[in-house]
């Protein structure tokens, strides 16, 4: 996810910027750029690849400056899209974090003005139309720019000829750090540490002036103050934004992040472009690890919803069972882009003429490059090797892409979709249960075997659960549809084997509940994850993992990330190293 930093006060402005980019690097980015103000003129340095200083003595004397990691959304990672933009003058320099959904129409607006763009990113509308409504005073531009945007923007801005900064904040975060005559604006509170801990937090709305003199927050027409807080933390502590470990903040993300992919894909309707699928006859899913899991769902729905026969492979094992035909369409979920048995089974799939479509959240990567079509997650980086937030992201792709294409009424897919829209709330409700969670994985962190169970799309849930839990407790965790486990399983049930079940309230839920009484005459400790309202089930296990109401096909966004929560805090009881499991890698380019 891109990163901003914003400095004015006495110190080299170039010096400052690139010293709290790198403090944002754990991000992830793909490209960079800084701007500095000297004599009356924008001095500009953007790169791809790493932060360096190569260009640094350009940048001269100026001590007011911005910054930008950029993690590519609106068009590839090249110096032409990375940030700051700048205005048709060379006057104006922008940074931008978010969405500008709206960007197109505007873009064509400004354009029939005569304004050129450089860039394919939407943020470059942003410094257009600040030099459309800029008459000398550039916090009246940029709030007059923010009423017409649509989206979600973290922004700052400067101008060659004045010594002030601007930024503004909507549905993406900014932060203002308070030093002795000097001010840092940044997305992240890591970027601001090393200057000060004195930070207030943006809300909403607010606009922000910066200058040599001190700082003025405005909503619309009216002066507002806002309360200024020390930072506790450590650096290293921040990145992780006050949590323990970075799984632990990923999972965290996931309502933001369902958020962002939905925003992308979903406006009045379910706007997903599924002209992917024009006259398959099958779709093939292909893929390792968890996006296997979010595959395997995948094929769930698309079954359920659309009709349209699917089957899912092991992209490792691809190349040994039936290939696909020219009317197949396969479909590879990969969060990396990069893994090697996916980016094979790819190439195999397009070498037999079969249309192919990547599920990705690393733009440029690889597998982008190799499909036909690419749909993004809008995960943002995921640095803990296992994978979370990510995971949800791909199933929200999934919803839209079965929603899109089923043969449900026309109001039972709005009702569906209104559901989906609604999941970030529920993600919440969920995190919620964070302490309940804890306190069950204190009664599990003693065993050395697990058997997770579930029925319907309980069983991709269960399978994710078993790998979450194994990844990074080390403990031998078996996932299982729960009808078979009378067909060999059953012998290992006992006193040392709990198991996790995934109830759904759908038709698997009567057969669920006496799988579960057949799984206690074993004696094994039962621990359920269950819909709120679900009074019975209490009866019948030992614990209970509440999860919100919905429908039934939304249980794998629910219940996998209370099945998140209850690996980490098993894995943290047993004292493991949470964030790079043992053996594991966080992206596999090996086959
Ligand atoms: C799961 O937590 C792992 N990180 C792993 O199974 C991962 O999903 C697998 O290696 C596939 O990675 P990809 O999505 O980047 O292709």
């Amino acid at each position: 996810m891109c990163g901003i930093v914003g400095y004015i006060g006495f110190r080299k402005a170039d010096q400052v910027v690139i010293s709290s980019l790198k403090r944002l690097e754990y991000r992830g980015y793909d490209s960079w750029g800084i701007a500095v103000k000297h004599n009356n003129k924008i001095m500009l340095v953007k790169r791809v690849g790493a932060i360096s200083e190569d260009k640094m003595h350009e940048m001269a004397e100026g001590n007011i400056g911005i910054g930008h990691t950029r993690w590519a959304t609106h068009g590839k990672p090249s110096e032409f899209n990375a940030h700051p933009h700048t205005d048709c003058s060379g006057e104006i320099a922008v940074v931008h974090n978010g969405i500008i959904s709206n960007f197109q129409s505007l873009k064509e607006e400004l354009e029939k003005k005569g304004h050129k763009f450089k860039s394919e990113t939407d943020t470059e509308v942003i410094s257009h139309l600040i030099e459309e409504f800029y008459r000398g005073d550039l916090k009246d531009a940029v709030s007059k720019t923010i009423d017409v945007l649509r989206g979600s923007y973290a922004i700052v801005v400067m101008h060659a000829r004045k010594e002030e900064l601007v930024a503004v904040r909507y549905k993406s975060p900014l932060v203002l750090g308070i030093g002795d005559e000097e001010w840092i604006i940044a997305s992240d509170v890591p970027a601001i540490l090393d200057y000060t801990s004195r930070v207030i937090y943006l809300e909403d709305g607010d606009v922000v002036s910066l200058t040599k003199e001190g700082f003025e927050i405005w909503k619309g027409n009216e002066r507002v103050e806002r309360k200024i807080e020390t930072i506790p933390w450590s650096i290293e502590d921040a990145e992780k934004g006050g949590y323990d470990h970075f799984m632990l903040k990923e999972i965290h993300e996931t309502p933001r992040v369902i958020e962002d992919t939905l925003f992308e894909y979903i406006s009045e309707g379910v706007d997903i472009d599924v002209s992917f699928s024009a006259g398959i006859s099958e779709i093939i899913f292909i893929a390792c690890g968890t996006s296997y899991h979010a595959s395997l769902v995948g094929k769930y729905l698309i079954e359920k919803l659309t009709g349209i026969p699917a089957r899912v492979e092991f992209a490792s094992e691809f190349i040994y069972n039936q290939p696909p035909m020219s009317r197949s369409l396969v479909i590879s979920i990969t969060q990396s882009g990069e893994t090697a048995d996916t980016l094979e089974a790819m190439r195999i799939a397009k070498k037999h003429g079969a249309r192919v479509l990547a599920i990705v959240n690393v733009l440029g990567s690889t597998a982008t490059r190799i499909a036909d079509h690419v749909l993004y997650t809008r995960a943002g980086p995921e640095i803990s090797v296992a994978a979370t937030k990510s995971f949800i992201a791909q199933l929200v792709i999934l919803y839209l892409i079965a929603l899109k294409l089923s043969r449900l009424s026309r109001s039972e897919i709005e009702r569906l979709a209104e559901e989906l829209r609604v999941m970030p709330e529920l993600v919440r409700k969920v995190l919620e249960q964070e302490g309940k969670i804890e306190q069950i994985a204190g009664k599990l962190a003693g065993y050395e075997n697990m058997m997770y169970i579930g029925r319907g799309i309980g069983v991709p849930i269960a399978m994710e659960g078993a790998l979450k839990m194994k990844e990074i407790s080390y403990i031998h965790a078996e996932a299982y549809p729960a009808g078979e486990l009378k067909h060999g399983p059953f012998a290992l049930l006992g006193k040392n084997t709990p198991v996790i079940a995934s109830l759904v309230p759908d038709e698997t839920y009567e057969i669920m509940l006496s799988n579960i009484k057949e799984v206690k005459a074993r004696e094994s400790l039962v621990i359920a994850v269950a819909d709120e309202h679900d009074s019975e089930i209490e009866k019948y296990v030992d614990f209970v993992i509440r999860v919100p109401k919905t429908d039934s096909i939304f249980t794998a966004i629910t219940h996998s990330v209370a099945l998140q929560l209850l690996a980490y805090y098993t894995a943290r009881e047993r004292g493991c190293e949470i964030d790079k499991p043992r053996n594991l890698a966080k992206s596999v380019t090996v086959e």
